[in-house]
């Protein structure tokens, strides 16, 4: 028997701090080394003020993690889009990796930050973190 895996996938607003953009760096840290403790693994995009990410693990961990997440001031208005089931961890190797989405037709952008489903945004974020591996290679 394995364990059971759920995704789930949000948006959220960034809030502007006086100091600047978020510090989507000091997220990243911070996500990858608590999200390796508790077997979690996703992606994380910031696009126009739009935080989007997938999350993937143990049902008990994602919910307790989205909780401290729609908690945090650094975002506001918390959208979830789906959360479901799933076989196997799509970022399996990456706690959490940050994509670039500079690289993103309009079209596509705009599936990630307002049109697609949870499973759309998925889609775009896995094809963006693959890429970067291949780029890392
Ligand atoms: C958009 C966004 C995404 C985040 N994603 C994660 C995440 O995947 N994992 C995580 O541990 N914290 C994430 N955080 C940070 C948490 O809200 C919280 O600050 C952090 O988990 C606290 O960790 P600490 O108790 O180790 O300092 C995210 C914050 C924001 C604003």
């Amino acid at each position: 028997m394995t364990s059971p895996l759920e995704r789930v996938v949000y948006r959220s607003d960034a809030v502007a701090r006086s100091e600047g953009p978020v510090d989507l760096s000091a997220i990243v840290t911070t996500s990858v080394r608590n999200n390796a403790n508790s077997r979690l693994t996703g992606a994380l995009a910031l696009h126009d003020g739009i935080f989007v990410q997938v999350l993937e693990g143990g049902p008990d961990a994602l919910s307790a993690l989205m909780d401290v997440i729609s908690a945090d001031e650094r975002h506001r208005n918390v959208r979830l889009l789906a959360r479901w089931p799933i076989q196997s961890q799509l970022f399996l190797g990456w706690a959490m990796v940050q994509v670039d989405t500079r690289t993103l037709s309009h079209h596509a952008a705009k599936v990630v930050v307002q049109t697609g489903s949870g499973a759309q945004v998925t889609g775009v974020l896995a094809d963006l973190a693959n890429a970067r591996l291949t780029s890392l290679i």
